[in-house]
């Protein structure tokens, strides 16, 4: 029996390479348009380390081992806490604001489905030490830079953002306990996620008292800003801070991305402030990404209070959207581009095939060769199917010191000194 890939995880075949390779390079472009700048860490953590801070839905999924020295450890889920972490080991040296991207490998042993994978990519932009919301704008602006220069407008995607600031100020005021703000957030963030009566039985699970309960689910119903009204000082600086968002983000031309919605509310436990997720706008996909503010992460985890804000975008959704709206164009993806393909008019030329291939190479050209040679014709179309740019054929005038340049495309062809051809592939 042939050995198939583990539920949840994908192969990629060079096809598939190219589409993610595709994805990834321009995630690490619009990351450094906005300045940012490239860290990793390691595949696997300290299982402790999840279970301090990211909330139970994630400890649940993780995949995690003991070693041979007994660490209990895990792979990674996510990276927020490799970065705080990271980040907190060298905090008085970095300079701050700390402006960093990556693009991990990550694994969560969730249920397939549509979007969600139990092994997937994921680009993370975080920026610490900055407090003002200008941080978050500039998170959400590099997010939304990337996916509009994939071709996707503001009629496809949606940034939806909230506050978990305003909305604790908000519950707070409804009747909610601080103690249960984390339970709460982690039912309202399963409302689109789950059938009607199963989210009020969480609800009910979280609240038991029905006013309370009554009173969260009518600001839950809220379409717009203008609707809430918050009471406190804590909450009117929230919905300040959101208004100064919102603001930041027409200045920064893409305000038509941007909807208030209370509902986001976001799975993890860290978030302390501003949170969004972004959409298809049919809102027929899981999220294309999510982020938000984590004020307290780093010194949860030993470090001084540093503000950080950042966001998570996997591929696999993004990837199931461009496709359907016609944007992973075969042209666009970063395939083998062969410059020359080397071929022989008749087998005595078969080595001269290989150091002239070998050459070009070193000149930094692309360039292949046949293994089996066999007659011209054959090899000319493998140099056809191989899409290389130009044949380069050895043949009777090769004695001479010539060579036959061809042109694939237009099939015109050239008789050139073999000197000239190697002083041509000197790149000026
Ligand atoms: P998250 O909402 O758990 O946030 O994940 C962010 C994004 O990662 C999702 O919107 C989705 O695109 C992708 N994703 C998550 N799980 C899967 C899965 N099983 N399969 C495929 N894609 C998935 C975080 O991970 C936060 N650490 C993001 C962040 C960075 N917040 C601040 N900085």
């Amino acid at each position: 029996m042939k050995i198939p890939a583990v539920k949840g995880t994908r192969d990629f075949y060079p096809p598939q390479m190219a589409v993610r390779n595709f994805i990834v390079e321009g995630w690490k472009a619009a990351s450094r348009r906005s300045g940012f700048e490239e860290y990793d860490g390691p595949i696997f953590e300290y299982l402790s380390m999840y279970q301090m801070k990211s909330g139970e839905e994630i400890v649940e999924q993780l995949f995690s081992l003991t070693d041979r020295g007994g660490r209990q450890l895990a792979i990674r889920p996510e990276m927020t806490p490799t970065l705080a972490r990271m980040v907190n080991q060298q905090i008085h040296t970095l300079p701050r604001p700390i402006k960093w991207f990556s693009v991990p490998r990550l694994c969560r042993a969730e249920r397939p489905q549509k979007g969600r994978l139990r092994e997937f990519f994921q680009w993370n932009l975080d920026i610490v030490g900055a407090e003002d919301v200008l941080a978050d704008a500039e998170v959400i602006f590099c997010a939304v830079d990337y996916l509009r220069s994939t071709g996707l407008t503001a009629q496809d995607i949606v940034v939806r953002l909230s506050s978990r600031r305003l909305l604790a100020a908000l519950l707070k005021e409804a009747g909610a306990s601080e103690e249960q703000l984390a339970a709460i957030y982690g039912v309202l963030d399963k409302k689109a996620k789950v059938p009607a009566e199963a989210f009020e039985a969480m609800l009910q699970g979280a609240v038991p008292s029905d006013q309370t309960r009554g009173r969260i689910l009518q600001i839950m119903n809220s379409q717009s800003l203008d609707e809430l009204e918050p009471k406190t000082s804590e909450g009117k600086d929230a919905m300040e801070e959101l208004r100064r968002l919102f603001s930041l983000l027409n200045l920064m031309g893409i305000g038509d991305y941007a909807q208030f919605d209370i509902g986001v509310v976001r799975g993890l436990a860290y978030y302390t402030g501003v949170v969004y997720e972004i959409y298809d706008r049919g809102a027929l996909l899981r999220a294309i990404c999510g982020g938000g503010r984590y004020d307290n992460l780093l010194k949860d985890f030993g470090g001084p209070a540093v503000s950080a804000t950042g966001m998570g975008m996997g591929d696999c959704v993004l990837e199931i959207l461009l496709r359907e709206k016609g944007l992973l164009k075969d042209e666009n993806l970063p395939t083998r581009r062969l410059d020359y393909y080397v071929v022989f008019a008749a087998e005595q030329w078969a080595s001269e095939v290989v150091r002239l291939a070998a050459q070009i190479r070193l000149a930094g050209w692309a360039c292949d060769f046949s293994y089996k040679g066999g007659n011209l014709g054959k090899q000319l179309k493998q140099a056809d199917q191989s899409g290389a740019e130009r044949a380069v054929i050895l043949g009777e005038e090769f004695n001479a010191g010539k060579l036959i340049v061809k042109e694939m495309k237009s099939g015109r062809q050239e008789e050139v000194s073999t000197d000239e051809f190697l002083a041509s592939l000197k790149r000026v």
